[in-house]
């Protein structure tokens, strides 16, 4: 109480830690892993380099890639027990909280868990990265009722997941485009749910409750939870001359338009740049796309002075729904990419680790006397 701390609601601008993972200049709508622009990263590499890469903090060689994409490949199947345990899941489970539950039930299945140095971490983490996958498109064919697919070894990450989750071979081009959807959401500074695994991690609790918080922290709507409801948004607009009155009713209610504004970035998101020209090559500036592009010339106009712009979560669902995936696996989708990012900013802080421990600013009263229940 009588101490003075600097205060800033929802730790806007507040730094919580070092990284040399990503960077984002929010004013010019830039962002980097590594230090390299997120467009390099999208033309010229596949998720599984950047995860590699996030996990060393720098380029993977060629035989450490080699070996990587062998035990991402050989780490994808899931402990039986999980799998029945999947299939018991009700079918009417937000395909999220079946993705926390089971990351947090794999710890029980994993010798590493147990051990506090970092290598069983970044075993751990390999394996997570991995199974991430698996998981949401197991559950969601339980969920249906259909044969589980279980994973491809000869398949790259993306088009594993494709394959896993459809039971058919997605074209290059829809492997290709899944795979720059997963570079895009790789990682992405100290946004809510990296911090939530790293203040779990921070207490030197395991990589599995860490992880777990992570899911728990994505599936909000104010995070990545957006990107399945601009798609509902989408569907109850219908077209795009009905843009104009359901965004101005919404912005005078003072609603919040998913998909748009981001804390840092006050300029276009430059994920959302790369996932609208995907999305308008898919959907072959279907109405649906017409409409999102009304939305956002509406959403700039009224709103784009304040620095409220696309963000990541805006196109992604235009583009998954294209691909043929369900809206409530958009965010899975986002997880399975963000997983590696997660980790590797764990695995980057507990190199020299404080546990976080914040303070909250007092409000109330003190030295109150203790009222007796019966006399209150
Ligand atoms: N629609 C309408 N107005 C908005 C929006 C929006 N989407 N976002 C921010 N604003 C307004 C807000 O009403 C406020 O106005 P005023 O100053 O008049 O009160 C001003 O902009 C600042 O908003 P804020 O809530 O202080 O900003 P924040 O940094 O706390 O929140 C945000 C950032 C992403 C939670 C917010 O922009 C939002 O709710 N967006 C919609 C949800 C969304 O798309 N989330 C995905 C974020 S990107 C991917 C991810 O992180 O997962």
């Amino acid at each position: 109480m009588t101490e003075k701390y600097p205060f800033s609601k929802g730790l806007a601008g507040v730094p919580a830690a070092e990284t040399v993972l990503s960077f984002i200049n929010g004013q010019e709508g830039k962002l980097y892993y590594l230090g390299i622009p997120i467009e390099e990263w999208a033309e010229h590499s596949t998720f599984e380099e950047v995860a590699l890469a996030l996990l060393l903090r720098r380029l993977p060689k060629k035989d450490e890639m080699k070996m990587f994409n062998a035990a991402l490949r050989s780490a994808r199947e899931l402990p039986p027990e999980v799998i029945d345990f999947i299939l018991d899941l009700p079918p009417d489970t937000h395909p999220m909280a079946a993705l926390r539950t089971v990351v947090s039930l794999l710890e029980a299945y994993d010798y590493d868990a147990k051990l506090e140095d970092l290598e069983a971490k970044f075993r751990i983490s390999v394996r997570l990265i991995a199974k991430f996958p698996t998981i949401v498109a197991y559950f969601d064919r339980a969920r249906k009722g259909l044969e589980l697919i279980p994973p491809d070894p000869t398949l790259g990450h993306a088009a594993n997941f494709l394959y896993m989750l459809k039971g058919e071979r997605p074209s290059d081009y829809e492997a290709r485009v899944m795979d720059i959807a997963l570079i895009l959401h790789a990682d992405h500074g100290m946004n809510a749910s990296t911090f939530t695994a790293m203040v779990i991690a921070s207490t030197l609790s395991d990589m599995y409750s860490a992880i777990t918080g992570g899911v728990a922290a994505l599936k909000g709507p104010l995070h990545g939870g957006a990107n399945e409801r601009v798609l509902k948004m989408l569907k109850e607009i219908g077209s795009p001359e009905n843009a104009e009155k359901y965004i101005l009713d919404k912005l005078a209610k003072k609603e919040r338009i998913m998909g748009f504004g981001h804390r840092v970035y006050k300029a276009y998101d430059p994920r959302a740049r790369i996932l609208k020209k995907f999305a308008e090559e898919l959907t072959k500036r279907s109405e649906f796309y017409q409409t999102a592009v009304k939305v956002e010339e509406i959403m700039i106009r009224e709103k784009g002075a304040k620095g409220i712009f696309p963000n990541v979560d805006f196109y992604s669902g235009l583009v998954y729904n294209a691909l043929g995936i369900d809206t409530d696996l958009f965010t899975p989708i986002f997880a399975i990419a963000r997983v590696a990012g997660w980790t590797a900013h764990v695995l980057e802080y507990l190199e020299d680790n404080r546990i976080f421990r914040p303070r909250a600013i007092y409000k109330g009263e003190i030295d109150k006397k203790y009222i007796p229940i019966d006399e209150r």
